[in-house]
């Protein structure tokens, strides 16, 4: 790079340049590649939701890259959790592409991750072997796969009839917020609870929580959604089994209706998967958790999103 670059902080100021960049680098990277940019609409407005999300829940952790007159050519989001640095979207403007910007970006949280001692985690797209490249030059390393399916909610709510036992999903309550929290560390070897206060405390008014608990009262799975009009978007969510993966999915879906949404599944969860195709959910991507340090004997069935990063 032969102009001097800033790697700052997002701050309140940057919202609406920071949405226009996420939507003009998405639409960008998903036409030339993919023939797919019309996958994220025309207009960077609904954009604007990343930076308030990220904001709300950290403020000043996100990294942002700026030329010296002060553009914003580049973003990376990124979160300190209890176990782990999450990073969430990276974007870099197209006519900067190439030149190291999200290298740096995503160094610069690495480098903080290895202060604090703790892994990296990501989920990163298949289709795109820039940012796949990107993460795994870097000491990423790959671990479960998901599908992305993409359903229309008829407005008469799924044709399937709910799983048995729908009756053990209710809407999560602020005393639950430890409760998700211990059960996906107990499972997944991961905290956040912030995240899950964040959600319930739904000061976006973007967030719908579900629960589900064994005869015993113990959570047995959770599956948090995005609601805003925004982006709806199913996730992050775990769950102790197929079984109850599939009550709290066909729940989420059930109060989703007339809405064109996309879910990521494990691709091992082999119920679940053949499910959402009975239900006309079809595939439109694949991504991959990365972590620099991957948790061993991690167990259960997850629901990583994108609205913030759940890995
Ligand atoms: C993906 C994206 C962030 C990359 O940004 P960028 O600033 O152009 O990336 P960089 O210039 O920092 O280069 C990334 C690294 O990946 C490497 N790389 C890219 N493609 C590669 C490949 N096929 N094989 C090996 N390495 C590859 C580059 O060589 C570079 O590493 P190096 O500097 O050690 O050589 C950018 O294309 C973008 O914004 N895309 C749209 C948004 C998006 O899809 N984000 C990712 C998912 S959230």
């Amino acid at each position: 790079m032969s102009e001097t670059i800033d790697f700052t902080p997002l701050t309140a100021a940057d919202r609406e340049p920071i949405a226009r960049l996420l939507h003009r680098a998405l639409v960008h990277w998903y036409e030339s590649r993919l023939g797919q940019g019309e996958r994220f609409g025309d207009s960077h407005d609904p954009f604007t939701l990343f930076p308030d999300v990220y904001e709300a829940l950290d403020p000043g952790e996100c990294v942002t890259a700026r030329t010296a007159s002060g553009e914003i050519i580049g973003v990376c989001f990124s979160h300190e959790r209890e176990t782990h640095v999450a990073i969430g979207i990276v974007a870099t403007a197209p006519d900067a592409g190439g030149r190291g910007i999200a290298k740096n970006m995503v160094s610069l949280v690495l480098v903080k991750a290895r202060r604090l001692g703790k892994p990296a985690r990501l989920v990163s797209s298949l289709l795109n072997l820039d940012s796949f490249s990107l993460y795994t030059r870097l000491g990423f390393v790959p671990g479960a796969l998901f599908q992305d399916m993409l359903i229309t909610v008829p407005g008469n709510g799924l044709l399937a009839a709910a799983p048995t036992g729908i009756e053990q999903v209710r809407e999560a309550v602020w005393a639950d917020v430890p409760r998700l929290a211990d059960f996906e560390q107990a499972l997944q070897g991961i905290r956040r609870e912030k995240d899950f206060t964040c959600f319930i405390r739904n000061e976006i008014g973007a967030w719908r929580v579900l629960v589900s608990e064994a005869a015993d009262g113990s959570v047995n799975g959770f599956l948090a959604m995005s609601i805003h009009p925004s982006c709806t978007m199913i996730g992050p969510g775990v769950a102790a089994d197929e079984k109850t993966a599939l009550r709290l999915l066909w729940k989420a879906l059930d109060g989703l209706r007339d809405k064109t949404l996309v879910f990521l599944v494990p691709c091992a969860a082999t119920t679940v998967v053949r499910s959402a195709y009975a239900w006309g959910a079809r595939n439109v991507e694949l991504h991959v958790a990365q972590s620099t340090a991957p948790v061993t004997g991690a167990k259960g069935i997850v629901f990583p999103t994108f609205l913030p990063e759940s890995s």
